[in-house]
């Protein structure tokens, strides 16, 4: 996927599962014109999710899509993907997003997937690290430097091309909390960041 051809904006769709402080950063630099890019709809597996108030709150259209909602995974996989094309989304962004992505979302928008880790990939990734396992896996390590990782979304949990990344420093007496905050606020910079990239045709995504 290269750039947006003139004057017409990326269309994102966003998933994610809970407080999406992710999604309003995305948001509100679209708005604010700092993005050429609006997000098209938001995609929750969580009812209860802030993430799809923030949605309503500015009209963005806001699913609840889940698993109790269809007969298997391949329909929910589906059920996803045809949300998304219903809105014309051209780059999916994940952000928070606690469930995996299906085979038929990954071929459908293969290279136009993204994700946000906290913490600097390749290391601190994988299945099992999510939330603050994250961060207590970083001060355990003695890293004196983590951050914020925008990669690209493939079959592996938090493998693919890697885009960008910023690092903040560990302190001496940082806790989970205190760290996660550190790494969050960057995350909100680099991914807009990131995405504004990819609408300007400034990092090429592939076909
Ligand atoms: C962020 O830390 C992100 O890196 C991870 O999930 C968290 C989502 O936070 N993938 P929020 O819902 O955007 O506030």
């Amino acid at each position: 996927m290269s750039g947006k051809s003139a004057g017409k904006k990326l269309r994102l769709g966003v998933l994610a599962s809970h407080g999406g402080s992710n999604l309003q950063a995305i948001i509100d630099n679209c708005e604010a014109g700092n993005i050429a890019a609006e997000v098209c709809c938001v995609i929750s597996n969580n009812k209860n999710a802030k993430a799809l108030e923030r949605a309503r709150r500015h009209n963005i259209p806001a699913h609840h899509v889940c698993r109790a909602q269809f007969n298997s995974d391949e329909e929910l996989d589906q059920g996803i993907v045809d949300v998304l094309k219903r809105h014309q989304v051209d780059i999916v962004c994940l952000a928070g997003y606690m469930k995996k992505i299906g085979q038929k979302m990954i071929a459908r928008y293969r290279h136009c997937i993204l994700n946000i880790h906290p913490a600097l990939l390749p290391r601190f990734g994988g299945s099992e690290m999510y939330g603050r396992r994250v961060h207590e896996a970083v001060l355990k390590s003695g890293e004196r430097e983590s951050g914020p990782t925008v990669h690209v979304v493939d079959e592996v949990y938090d493998h693919g091309r890697i885009l960008a990344q910023k690092k903040v420093p560990v302190m001496p007496n940082d806790t989970p909390e205190t760290l996660a905050e550190r790494v969050l606020k960057e995350e909100h910079k680099i991914y807009a960041e990131t995405i504004d990239k990819i609408a300007r045709g400034e990092i090429e995504l592939g076909e």
